[in-house]
């Protein structure tokens, strides 16, 4: 098949596309930034800014008609991120959705695959701890994640729009907090089990590692070879509405930091200071995918955390040996690089 993966520079997107490739696929990749960790195998890199039209529709022209394209491009980050740039982040991510939608329809794309979030879930029912785990009819009535929730929301409704008025076959997964190598692990855009695994590693025994709020906070988080294989599955079966796509293995910050803890037997202190902090608790219910694609993710908290955990590890100890100071603690980005401020 004749593959495109945009966001094919950043976590999943370069995930997939590696699994795309070992299954003999010939892929188009689409990213303004190259994967930071490794070489992407894709076929071919188009080195674009996906918010311009004509930039996006170059890609199309010049290879044809896909198979499959899956947008996985956004611009987003861990909650700290999401909190602070709502106007930059459903801006770039509206333009983004709707270009790479629009040129999928012109150039005939056989299918397309969005990537929705748990953000986009009414946050009104994630105030309490253990609420009811979400359900895909729990998105309506609408109130999701400000700025970041809502442009998921939409998009989703304009696949929804493109299958119904103009016949493309449209799969969307809402993805519930995904981690695992090659993912974010600094600099303010990570996720709170990369975050978690790098305050852990950085810090020494015996000390202290800041959590946001009173770590009693509660997700799920979903390993990346479960998101990986999900997705395909979605996207290649019949279900044409959203699905959750996440684990639903609960787990309080609290004791995600335990775990982290655990691979190297160290007994730090865990200070609470404030911080972004999302809503209160977050589970998915995994009822539908099981009954429609007779699948649900399966890699345990444990295993998937061991892995990132000694991949950060790898990753910490080239860096000090390039004589690069590392900070434990978790920052706010502040947003420089002129692309994106526009
Ligand atoms: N990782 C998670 O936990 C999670 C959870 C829910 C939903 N999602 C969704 O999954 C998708 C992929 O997430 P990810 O974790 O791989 O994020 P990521 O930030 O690693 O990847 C997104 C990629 O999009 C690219 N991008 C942003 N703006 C662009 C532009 N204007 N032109 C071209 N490329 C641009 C970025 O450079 C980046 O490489 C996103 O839609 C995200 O919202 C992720």
């Amino acid at each position: 098949m004749l593959i495109l993966v945009t966001g094919a520079g950043g976590f999943i997107g370069h995930c997939l596309v590696k699994k795309l490739k070992a299954d003999g696929e010939t892929v188009i990749a689409a990213d303004w930034k190259y994967p930071e960790f490794e070489r992407s195998p894709a076929d071919r890199f188009f080195n674009v800014d996906l918010r311009y039209k004509e930039e996006t529709e170059a890609i199309f022209r010049s290879c044809g008609q896909f198979d499959e394209v899956y947008n996985l491009a956004a611009n987003m980050g861990g909650m700290g991120f999401i909190e602070n740039y709502r106007a930059l982040i459903m801006r770039d991510s509206v333009l983004i959705s709707t270009n790479v939608l629009e040129a999928a329809r012109k150039y005939q794309a056989r299918r397309f695959f969005y990537s929705s979030s748990a953000c986009a879930y009414n946050t009104e029912l994630q105030k309490d701890l253990n609420n009811p785990a979400l359900s895909e009819d729990m998105a309506y009535p609408a109130m999701p994640e400000a700025g970041y929730g809502w442009e998921k929301l939409f998009s989703e409704l304009l696949c929804q729009y493109f299958r119904e008025d103009y016949g493309l076959v449209t799969r969307v997964a809402r993805y519930h907090n995904v981690y695992g190598p090659n993912g974010t692990w600094r600099g303010g855009r990570e996720k709170a089990p990369a975050a978690m695994c790098r305050k852990v590693i950085l810090t020494a025994s015996k000390g202290e590692i800041e959590i946001w709020g009173d770590g009693k906070q509660q997700r799920s988080f979903m390993f990346i070879d479960d998101c990986v294989e999900g997705t395909l599955k979605i996207m290649r079966g019949d279900y044409p509405h959203p699905l959750n796509l996440g684990s639903d293995e609960l787990v309080e910050i609290n004791h995600l930091a335990d775990i982290a803890m655990s691979f190297e037997k160290k007994h730090l202190t865990k200070k609470y200071i404030e911080g972004p902090l999302g809503v209160r608790g977050r589970n998915s219910d995994n009822s539908l995918i099981q009954k429609v694609l007779g699948w649900r993710p399966s890699i345990s908290l444990n295993t998937g955390l061991e892995k990132t955990y000694f991949w950060i590890k790898g990753e910490i100890e080239t860096l000090r040996a390039q004589g690069v100071g590392l900070e434990a603690s978790s920052e706010i980005p502040e947003v420089t690089d002129k692309r994106y401020v526009g």
